[in-house]
């Protein structure tokens, strides 16, 4: 009898990504975790390849959850649940600097948090648990690295430019930001910015998750002198074809990674994460 093959990459969808195109999808599961259930079905779907991946749309099938209240904790426990190892995320983001243009694509590198903490950020609020996780590089760095490599190619081949080693600001909204913020993140070093990647990336590290984002620019945000500032008709007009090149990104990219995330390569980094995060233990 030949072993169940094993689900150990999770997509996250972002904005415009609600599924994964053209992938042969097996089944629909939707596990109720102990914070709820996730914000859409996960779909376990196959490459030509046969290597299998899971898919959560992080607002839901139809968008029904805004940035504040998508259920993250659920969304990592079920991804966890399912025997995940590894999360590629996928964001839209506004563009802080002019070389990063609507319709680029950035793995960022850093994080700033302007969430204002209404978000349930850890899976020990709320028990008896203190627990510190370490978060000094917020984005797994074997697999960040492996990413930046193998999109670079895939994205080649669409004539799109990638950015690498950049810093996202994560902000609460729903409003967009004011013009002097939007400065403001720029002089403190931001270089995109969305309102999702938090409390995503925290909860990936306290599940001992891989967690990497790859982010597709839609518009400049509000800091540019001479420009209106951000609407959401801006991000609709590069939404469509970042969702199709994101596609074929992964795609690209998803059998040579589930093969070095089984190699171990990529995985021993997270596994352990929390080991030394423990002040005081369950009583
Ligand atoms: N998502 C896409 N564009 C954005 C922007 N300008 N600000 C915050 N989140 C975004």
């Amino acid at each position: 009898m030949s072993a169940e093959p094993k689900v150990l990459i999770g997509v996250i969808g972002g904005s415009g990504l609600y599924n994964l195109g053209d992938l042969t999808v097996l089944k629909e599961v939707h596990p109720e975790t102990p914070w709820g259930l996730p914000s859409s079905p996960i779909t376990i779907a196959s490459l030509p390849s046969g290597v299998l991946v899971a898919f959560l749309a992080r607002h839901g099938s139809n968008h029904s959850f805004s940035p504040s209240s998508i259920p993250v904790r659920a969304n990592i426990s079920a991804l966890k649940s399912l025997g995940v190892k590894a999360i590629i995320a996928f964001s839209a983001v506004g563009s802080l600097r002019e070389e990063i243009k609507p319709g680029d694509f950035v793995i960022p590198s850093q994080i700033i948090d302007r969430t204002k903490g209404i978000r349930p950020a850890s899976f020990f609020e709320g028990t008896s648990v203190v627990a510190h996780a370490g978060f000094g590089d917020p984005f797994s760095g074997k697999l960040t690295a492996w990413l930046e490599k193998e999109v670079k190619k895939a994205l080649d081949a669409k004539n799109v430019d990638l950015h690498t080693d950049k810093c996202v600001v994560c902000m609460e909204g729903p409003q967009f930001s004011t013009r002097a913020e939007s400065k403001m993140y720029r002089q403190w070093g931001g270089d995109i910015i969305n309102m999702s990647v938090l409390p995503e990336a925290k909860l990936a590290r306290e599940a001992e998750l891989s967690y990497a984002l790859i982010a597709t620019a839609t518009d400049y945000d509000s800091w540019r002198p001479h420009e209106a500032a951000v609407t959401v008709a801006d991000v609709f007009k590069t939404l469509k074809t970042n969702a199709e090149i994101s596609r074929h990104v992964t795609a690209a990219v998803l059998t040579d990674l589930h093969a070095a995330v089984e190699e171990g390569d990529i995985l021993t980094e997270s596994i352990g994460a929390m080991k030394f995060s423990i002040m005081r233990p369950a009583t």
